[in-house]
């Protein structure tokens, strides 16, 4: 059931990025525990808790609007294929989509009161894809992601890993700005969900980082909390996906650092790189 659905999802985001044909592939759709436990212990069942914005939902795997039958072209549903485009059709494919995106008043809230859309930036060939979860004020006034205090924290920990913002592709569940910086619901998630698989496609990473529990719960369609999702690869496409805890939990918390540096450590051990 939940494979049929993320198929689903998947098939609506490749045709929203243009794409006509898909090719039989072996690898299986979210979200699979590919590795047992990282080889260092971890914090216990941490959970990110932000006052302002108030309790963390549990967030359910929403359904997206359906494809009301599938596209002539497409061959019978298959196991979700990742784009391996060449650079320049991955960029006019990511420029296709931000348009649509710029276009979109599918959560009439966040429509009416945002100042821009921000879709996300970086390498379109990136072998790394961060997944946010909203624009907050500075996001929406500069219309890119991770531009404020939490931005600043996230570049400190991409040079920490010998990397530059520009050789990651950085995004978002959302693309507009919840009022308030309140915690996207899960309808605004869903209606967002085809842009996140569209760029996941496109870009066709080898690794997602999901930052906070909002990416990682919505991601992989799962109410487990974020301490629990740590410490472990999980099956997105062809990528495999670490969860860890969102740049502004540190800034309050900062104790818990060497819990995000311990899962960068994770993830490029697993890239055959020692940090
Ligand atoms: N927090 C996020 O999750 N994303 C942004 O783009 C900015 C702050």
């Amino acid at each position: 059931m939940q494979s049929s659905r993320a198929l689903r999802q998947h098939l609506e985001s490749l045709r929203a990025a243009g794409v006509t044909h898909l090719v039989r592939a072996t690898v299986s759709i979210p979200a699979t525990v590919v590795t047992p436990a990282r080889p260092e212990p971890v914090a216990e069942v941490a959970t990110e808790s932000r006052p302002p914005r108030g309790t963390l939902l549990p967030v359910e795997p929403v359904p997206m609007p359906r494809v009301a039958k599938p596209a002539p072209t497409l061959p019978e549903p298959v196991p979700f294929q990742a784009l391996d485009l060449p650079k320049p059709e991955r960029v006019a494919q990511l420029q296709v989509l931000q348009q649509k995106v710029a276009k979109c008043v599918r959560c009439d809230e966040l429509a009416r009161t945002r100042t821009q859309t921000v879709f996300g930036v970086g390498n379109p060939e990136a072998k790394i894809l961060f997944v946010g979860e909203a624009p907050g004020a500075d996001e929406d006034k500069q219309g890119e992601p991770f531009v404020g205090r939490a931005g600043q924290l996230l570049n400190d920990i991409i040079k920490a890993c010998h990397l530059q913002r520009e050789d990651i592709y950085i995004c978002n569940v959302l693309r507009c700005r919840p009022p308030g910086n309140r915690l996207p619901s899960p309808e605004e998630a869903g209606h967002c969900r085809e842009y996140l698989d569209g760029q996941i496609a496109i870009v066709n990473p080898e690794y997602i980082v999901c930052w906070g529990s909002c990416a990682a719960q919505n991601l992989l369609g799962t109410t487990m909390p974020i301490g629990k999702l740590r410490g472990q690869f999980f099956q997105y496409g062809r990528a495999k996906v670490l969860c860890t805890y969102h740049p502004s939990y540190l800034l309050r918390n900062p104790a818990a650092k060497k819990d995000v540096w311990s899962d960068m450590k994770f993830l490029f051990q697993d890239q055959g790189i020692k940090l």
